[in-house]
């Protein structure tokens, strides 16, 4: 193992060179805390990044230069502030590869980008008897929408299983999405094991069987090239917090002519295009989907964070974090009691690496490296069903971002050490 990741580092070492991860870390204000008497070690990245000064900045300058309601006032600055809030929608179009504008709606994050799926086009698409396929690692919010929406509508659920190495097990899957199914709902990169999944294979399996793909992207966006088009999805969601943006806003990409043929979500202002007292008609995509006032300033804001991230590239923010997850893993693994889940492959897997110690309660792994500095999280990661497969109540999850480099891995593999020692283990 040791010499398999001294190769893989080895092999992506060029990529470190190509950003300057101390400069990078200057670019976080946050960085420079202190949490309980230790520099601050950020390695809770899989629930929310940290913001760069040009992503805070960016809201500070909304405020102070810009602020106006959108699409709606004929003067200077609800022009500039509609102007920079759509030149984020055409941003975010271009950052997923390429997809139309209009093909982009804003919501309030994920959560909020598949329920607006599962009441608009799973109301009126999925019927009794019809299945809906989701896998065993999805988040809540890629389940729960979903098992709501079949509980009304008497459809099924189907699940795709996870390998003991946390893969999904494909071996029945022409079985699993059959001429019943209407909907597979994937997540693209595990929250807990970091798994990322076969998207493009799954969307072909799925539109085979003439039903729709979404991809939960909350975990990949931020970590991947990302190319929708490519990996040929019906649905993409994801959110801007776990990539350098504000919280409050998150992303649906549809395709037009799912967007075009979907009921709106919620009803109000700026979502029609002619009401009188007996009729209503609707606007065009993507403001049908869009009623009263969004998060004007936050998606203004989420403009700089793209930009942010496409100027470091996210090539080589995916080799970065291939390389300090295999030098977490190999160090993580060397701690006696310590017990990794999830793919061990780097090129399998994201940075979001869950760990059970068999003495101790992630609970308690948590509060104890709280007390050096270093911020994980611990609990369910909002994936209890999984938790069930994998036998646990919950795991620790350190997950890594473009300002982690190998002395916060040490500092957080130190600090196990030593909480192994303070307990007496
Ligand atoms: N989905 C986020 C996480 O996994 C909140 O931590």
């Amino acid at each position: 193992m040791t010499s398999n990741i001294t190769r893989n580092r080895t092999a992506a070492a060029s990529p470190l060179s190509r950003f300057d991860i101390e400069k990078i870390k200057a670019d976080f204000p946050i960085l420079n805390e202190t949490v309980n008497g230790n520099r601050l070690v950020y390695l809770d990245n899989a629930a929310t990044s940290q913001k760069p000064r040009v992503v805070i900045n960016a809201i500070i300058e909304y405020y102070r230069k810009t602020n106006a309601n959108i699409h709606r006032g004929l003067h200077k600055l609800a022009e500039d502030a509609t102007r920079a809030y759509e030149a984020t929608r055409a941003h975010t179009a271009s950052f997923i590869g390429g997809v139309a504008s209009e093909e982009i709606i804003f919501t309030r994050g994920t959560t909020e980008s598949i329920n607006l799926v599962a009441c608009t086009w799973g109301e009126e698409n999925i019927h009794e008897g019809d299945e809906i396929v989701i896998t065993e690692m999805e988040h809540h919010a890629n389940f729960i929408p979903w098992f709501m929406l079949a509980k009304k509508k008497k459809a099924v659920i189907r699940r795709i299983p996870i390998t003991v190495c946390g893969h999904l097990d494909l071996n029945n899957i022409d079985e699993i999405i059959n001429p019943r199914t209407k909907l597979v709902a994937v997540t693209h990169m595990s929250n807990v094991l970091g798994t990322i999944n076969p998207i493009k294979e799954l969307a072909a399996k799925a539109h085979a069987r003439k039903a729709l793909f979404l991809a939960d992207g909350a975990q990949a966006a931020p970590h991947l090239p990302v190319d929708v088009k490519d990996l040929d999805v019906d649905f993409y969601v994801f959110s801007s917090h776990k990539m350098l943006g504000p919280t409050g806003v998150g992303v649906l990409y549809a395709r037009r002519e799912l967007l075009e043929n979907m009921p709106p979500f919620n009803f109000g202002g700026e979502m029609i295009s002619e009401v009188s007292f007996d009729r209503v008609t609707w606007a065009d995509i993507p403001h049908k989907f869009e009623a009263g006032t969004p998060n004007i300033a936050d998606v203004v804001a989420y403009h700089a964070a793209l930009t942010y991230l496409e100027e470091i590239g996210m090539e080589n923010i995916h080799r970065h974090e291939m390389e300090l997850t295999g030098y977490a893993i190999e160090k993580l693994s060397r701690i006696e009691g310590i017990e990794i889940q999830g793919p061990q492959d780097v090129t399998q897997r994201g940075g979001a690496i869950s760990f059970t110690d068999k003495d101790l309660h992630p609970h308690d792994i948590s509060t104890f490296l709280d007390s050096k500095g270093v911020a994980i999280r611990a609990g369910h990661h909002c994936a209890q069903p999984l938790m069930r497969v994998l036998g646990k109540i919950a795991t620790a999850r350190a997950s890594l971002y473009i300002y982690n480099n190998e002395d916060d891995i040490d500092i957080l593999c130190n600090a196990l050490v030593e909480m192994r020692r303070y307990f007496g283990l």
